[in-house]
């Protein structure tokens, strides 16, 4: 039964005002439809369900409303990307139509107290939760990251009940807040090399479809560097998207993965020797007009300096004949910019953008009709959302495929 201590108990009952009482009541509904025992405090909270493809005009009111009750986030609360770049929409050729409403969702959350961050990398600009530390985080790959990668505990909220966590200050204690539910239950015997961020991609893809959603314990049987924060990342926003993982744990280098209870006795094993099935399936059917690409997309999940430095070495100087995007945070793009790295893509012919995610922008607007990229995140949602038909491989296929026009195998 959930017991709410006298502070909840006047936090629900209004005392903080009706835009409290209505985050409570969505925080206490969770926490008894799951079974919690308690309320716990988050120290922050990461908030989904941005773009107005997504939220709509009913959304967008009902942002405006609880902004109206005094809602206000009382932790510091970042922000999801958005459906256009805030500042260079009009350049890359998005509708005024559509701006509009998305800068009117973008003012709603900043009067409800939100730091408008509008990336999934919130961990990369300044949302670094510790150990041990309660959160509510929305947004599938940045949860899969604070609970595997920073050992933090969040639950893979919605947007709205991140949100009102963020108001209440407090998420209900039960799923992954819970020692029980951080325990393994699926070994993965990973015995293929896995070389590339396109491979982690790949595996995570695999293991992720496998798991659905409980909780992997990835063995890596080879030398490959499991351990860098840039694999890290595309292993669990793979996972997070072809199944529904939000805590993964890898030997000898995450955070609790040396617990030494924590692959459950009666767990399942699952064995990976060979990726090429999930490069298969990650990649769309022929393409038109031989194998021309339109757009190339890197930064899903947004992307730091070192990817960014990454696609410059391998430009190498040359010219682009297909768009090539980065997106990022706009504060990490500030920090690119002040290292030369925006120059140096711009002056490929490419853009660094910022606040934004093309899975979730209307891309309809702009008319591209093949994409490849190096995220499989981004290739397990780009045909279904976008209506994209899509290229996934190495970092270093992608740019050629930029350089060349064309995908070459
Ligand atoms: Fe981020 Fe969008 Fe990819 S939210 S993880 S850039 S699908």
């Amino acid at each position: 039964m959930l017991r709410l201590s006298a502070k909840d108990q006047a936090l629900l009952a209004g005392d903080s005002g009706p835009g409290v009482r209505k985050a409570m009541e969505i925080v206490v509904a969770l926490g008894r439809i799951y079974g919690a025992e308690r309320l716990v405090p988050v120290s922050s909270v990461q908030v989904a369900g941005v773009s107005y493809r997504n939220l709509g005009e009913a959304g967008l009111e009902f942002l405006r409303e609880w902004a109206d009750q005094g809602a206000r986030a009382r932790v510091p609360t970042t922000l999801n990307p958005a459906g256009i770049d805030l500042r260079a929409w009009r350049e890359l050729g998005f509708s005024e139509s559509f701006a509009r409403r998305q800068l009117a969702v973008i003012e709603a959350y900043r009067r409800l107290g939100v730091r408008t961050t509008c990336t999934c990398t919130p961990y990369l600009v300044g949302n670094v939760p510790r150990v041990g530390e309660h959160v509510a985080w929305a947004e599938s790959s940045a949860v899969s990251y604070a609970n595997s990668v920073l050992g933090a505990r969040t639950n893979r909220e919605g947007g709205p009940s991140a949100l009102a966590a963020a108001i209440a200050g407090r998420t209900a204690a039960y799923g992954l807040h819970l020692d029980q539910n951080r325990r393994a239950t699926l070994r993965v015997a990973v015995r293929c090399p896995v070389r590339t961020l396109s491979d982690f991609g790949a595996l995570g893809h695999l293991v992720g479809r496998a798991a659905r959603n409980c909780v992997p314990y990835l063995v890596f049987e080879g030398r490959e560097d499991a351990c860098s924060g840039v694999a890290l990342k595309a292993l669990g926003a793979a996972m997070a998207a072809s199944g529904a993982v939000a805590l993964y744990h890898v030997a000898g280098c995450t955070p609790e993965a040396d617990r030494p209870d924590i692959l459950a006795s009666d767990h399942e094993t699952l064995v990976v020797d060979d990726l090429q099935p999930a490069y298969a399936a990650l990649n769309s059917g022929a393409l038109e007009n031989e194998n021309r690409i339109d757009l190339v997309w890197f930064g899903c999940p947004h992307a730091g300096l070192e990817e960014m430095a990454e696609v410059v070495r391998l430009l190498d100087g040359r010219r682009v004949r297909t768009a090539l995007w980065i997106t990022a945070a706009r504060e990490m793009r500030e920090r690119a910019a002040a290292e030369g790295l925006v120059a140096a893509v711009e002056a490929s012919g490419g853009r660094v953008i910022a606040d934004m995610c093309a899975v979730v922008a209307p891309m309809q607007e702009l008319g591209f009709r093949t994409l490849a990229t190096p995220s499989a995140k981004g290739a397990t949602y780009l045909p279904s959302y976008a209506g994209l038909r899509v290229r996934y491989g190495t970092v270093e296929q992608c740019v050629e495929a930029a350089v060349t026009g064309v995908w070459s195998a």
